[in-house]
């Protein structure tokens, strides 16, 4: 399944897309940007994925055509977004995924809730692998859920750090705490180690949660930002049982510059999450999940709680 955030139609449109101009310095101060404002003027913020180079020209005529249609009314994903994305992960990965299974999502880090409330049951625990982008640290919090912790190992190769994965200690942590674990939250690429996994490190993991019965939560919002060379494996498609058990969380936020303007991605594509949702229970709970972000649900719950009719 595959969950993505916000309603514009980004979809590019053949033979029109111009490269970005990198030289083009944009003043950002004043335009109410988090980056810019969070600290005093003498600080150049370098803290935050949030680049400083004008969108590329495919997305920002989108936006202008939607700007000049004039109405913003409530909107849903489409299915031609959902094939969209499908197409992409075939092409890019050969990876199969099947439109129905494609899912929005107000964000990744929203996925992480989602995931989390879907798949995972009180008590049980959410294993994460430390030192991680920190949203990663508080998925538990709030759901009677325990946080579980398989840290990286550090080493200094050639003069530079370097993190790696160390498999005794991540087959330790399962389990670890007196919980069983519900799901593995992976970062794969690794924010902030910067570590694309391999794909023996991403087997090893995968099989350990097969093994034990945790369900695997994969985001992977940064493979398409690698430095040359260098591989992507969607977990997901290393062999169709871990297909089976993963739920892959992606956006197109990265790659195309726009962070606050984003579309992020759920997927799992064939298998027992996926054959889950496809239950009636299951998936009413994840698509109730999902909806619960849309603006006017909000306001529909401001008005329960207020008493007000909406
Ligand atoms: C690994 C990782 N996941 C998720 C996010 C945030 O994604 P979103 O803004 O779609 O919630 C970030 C942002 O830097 C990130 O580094």
């Amino acid at each position: 399944m595959i969950l993505f955030r916000g309603a514009v139609d980004l979809r590019p449109r053949r033979g029109v897309c111009m490269p970005t101009n990198f030289d083009q310095i944009i003043e950002r101060r004043g335009s109410n940007s988090l980056k810019w404002q969070k600290y005093p003027e003498d600080v150049l913020p370098l803290w935050v994925a949030d680049m400083d180079f004008a969108a590329p020209e495919p997305i920002m005529r989108a936006l202008r055509q939607k700007v000049d249609h004039g109405i913003f009314g409530y909107e849903m994903p489409s299915p031609q977004l959902a094939e969209t994305v499908a197409g992409r992960m075939q092409k890019l990965y050969g990876w199969r995924v099947s439109p129905e299974t494609v899912v929005a999502t107000p964000g990744v880090v929203a996925g992480f809730d989602l995931a989390a409330r879907t798949v995972c049951t009180t008590g049980q625990g959410i294993l994460v692998q430390p030192p991680v982008y920190p949203p990663f640290l508080s998925v538990h919090t709030d759901k009677e859920l325990l946080r579980q912790e398989a840290p990286l190992s550090l080493a200094v190769k050639d003069g530079n750090l370097h993190y790696s994965v160390d498999l005794d200690r991540f087959e330790q942590a399962i389990h670890s705490g007196g919980a069983r674990t519900g799901m593995f939250l992976l970062c794969n690429p690794h924010n902030p180690t910067g570590q694309a996994y391999s794909r023996s490190d991403l087997t090893c993991m995968a099989e350990a949660c097969l093994k034990n019965g945790a369900t695997i939560c994969s985001d992977e919002i940064h493979s398409e930002l690698l430095p040359g060379g260098v591989e992507h494996f969607p977990l997901a498609a290393l062999d169709p049982e871990v297909g089976n058990h993963t739920i892959t969380l992606i956006a197109r936020a990265r790659p195309s510059m726009s962070p606050g303007c984003s579309v992020a991605l759920r997927s799992s594509p064939t298998g027992s999450c996926w054959n889950a949702i496809k239950r009636p229970s299951c998936r009413m709970r994840c698509m109730s999940a999902a909806w619960a972000w849309q603006p006017h649900r909000r306001r529909t719950r401001a008005h329960a709680t207020t008493g007000l009719k909406p």
